[in-house]
């Protein structure tokens, strides 16, 4: 296991090449959970290799599924689902695993399972999802930490005003309203991409969706879904911090495999600090950030068009170097600053004030010894330890597993001086 390996950083090598992004991580999830609902195999391409995807992988082979994985091809049969329980040991191995929650309700009308573990930035609740669930005719008793979930007549259509456009609750109304009696309504539903990839992926295996992508999407149930083959959605998180990272080192870098139009809450920012961007068909991207970087205007993070919580913590990272003052407001999040004593002891110079962080540029970071608190602050770390001059080494890489693929061996092909030991 990775509890005591640690990332080696010799920083302030400029890097330099291309990288391919991977498959979404925060739509290969959802999808893996999706897989349960049609009776037979889905085939899951782009599927990223990472910890959070065994996880889900785990939780299906306990339910009964038969997951395989051939390179980057994920396939599961759900012919023979038996357990409706996942037991507390998997669903603590992740946030993502509460969206079994709807999907194990649409196909067995039951479902038991324990509150949700994953990366702590503060408390989150899943009060959304259980009111719009119940709201579905879903009988939900929560006793010694357990939520017992039963919909004996099945699930039925309803209108559900969500009161935050939540990402995973949108998810497991989603998942639950395609073979739910009638017509659901979800009003301000998430806008994320992974959301319309959700939903295309139901729609191929015979879901009715309207609206996927928009504040307001409409279900209509059916019977019973087919499954399809299905290509996750490259990782636009992945490859933002990829491009911090070649902004911080004043390097050049092309991405493929992306698609840049999921990207414009931050690739603007990035050009306002100096960034030269160029986009091509084909999901191809070239950044250059050969000058030094100016502090971009105040950041608030918010939800999808809008800049992305996820994002946050590698921006933080490339402001540290970067000329004036640069603010950040996290809105969605209580607690989403955990990276920021460590990039103090890189030399940055940072105030937090409840959810405003306020970062000083300064001239160069140095290398230190620090620890990653969650998966995308780890990734802030990584992104300052390349610009940092001497050594860094980072620990924590359960975290930062569970999101970046290969990324020791991605930095290094571009030029980096990284290894794990
Ligand atoms: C998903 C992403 C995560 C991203 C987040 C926001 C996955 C696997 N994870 O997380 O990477 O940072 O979207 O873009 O896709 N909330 C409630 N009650 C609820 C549900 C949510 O109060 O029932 C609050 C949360 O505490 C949080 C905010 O709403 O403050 C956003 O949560 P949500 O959009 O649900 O995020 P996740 O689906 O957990």
């Amino acid at each position: 296991m990775n509890f005591r390996q640690k990332l080696i950083v010799n920083g302030g090598r400029k890097l330099e090449g291309e990288v391919r992004v991977h498959g979404a991580k925060n739509s290969a999830l959802p999808l893996l959970s999706a897989a349960v609902l049609p009776h037979g195999e889905t085939v899951l391409h782009n599927c990223p290799a990472l910890t959070d995807v065994d996880a889900a992988c785990r939780i299906l082979t306990h339910i009964g599924c038969k997951c395989r994985r051939d390179g980057d091809t994920v396939t599961v049969d759900a012919s023979n689902v038996f357990g409706s329980e996942i037991p507390d040991n998997l669903m603590r191995q992740m946030r993502s695993s509460i969206i079994f929650l709807g999907a194990l309700l649409g196909r067995m009308g039951r479902c038991r399972l324990s509150f949700p573990g994953g990366c702590e930035l503060g408390s989150r609740p899943i009060d959304l999802h259980i009111s719009a669930l119940r709201q579905m005719g879903a009988k939900i008793d929560e006793e010694h930490g357990f939520l017992d979930c039963t919909a004996g007549k099945g699930l039925h259509g309803a209108k559900i005003v969500l009161s935050f456009p939540s990402v995973g609750a949108t998810e497991n109304i989603l998942l639950a309203a395609c073979t739910a009696k009638g017509e659901t309504e979800i009003h301000n539903a998430a806008r994320e991409p992974e959301i319309v990839d959700l939903a295309e992926y139901l729609i191929k295996c015979g879901a009715k969706i309207r609206g996927a992508g928009d504040g307001v999407i409409i279900i209509e149930g059916v019977e019973r879904l087919s499954p399809c083959e299905h290509s996750v959605i490259p990782d636009r998180i992945e490859a933002g911090t990829y491009l911090c990272a070649a902004m911080i080192t004043h390097g050049e870098m092309i991405l493929t495999n992306c698609r840049t139009e999921h990207m414009n809450g931050f690739l603007q920012t990035m050009e306002t600090m100096g960034a030269r961007i160029y986009t091509y068909g084909g999901g191809k991207l070239y950044i250059t950030g050969k000058k030094r970087l100016t502090a971009p205007p105040t950041i608030r993070t918010m939800p999808y068009p809008g800049f992305p919580t996820d994002i946050q913590a590698p921006f933080t990272a490339l402001c540290t170097t970067a000329e004036g003052t640069s603010v950040f407001v996290e809105t969605i999040f209580e607690n989403r600053f955990r990276h920021v004593s460590e990039l103090m002891r890189l030399g940055a110079n940072i105030k937090t004030e409840g959810r405003v962080c306020v970062v000083e540029g300064v001239p160069r970071l140095s290398g230190a010894k620090v620890c990653a608190a969650d998966l995308r602050g780890g990734a802030a770390l990584v992104t300052a330890a390349l610009a940092a001059e001497g050594t860094s080494e980072i620990s924590g890489l359960t975290y930062i597993d569970r999101g970046y693929e290969s990324l020791e061996s991605t930095l290094r092909s571009v030029g980096a001086d990284i290894k794990r030991v």
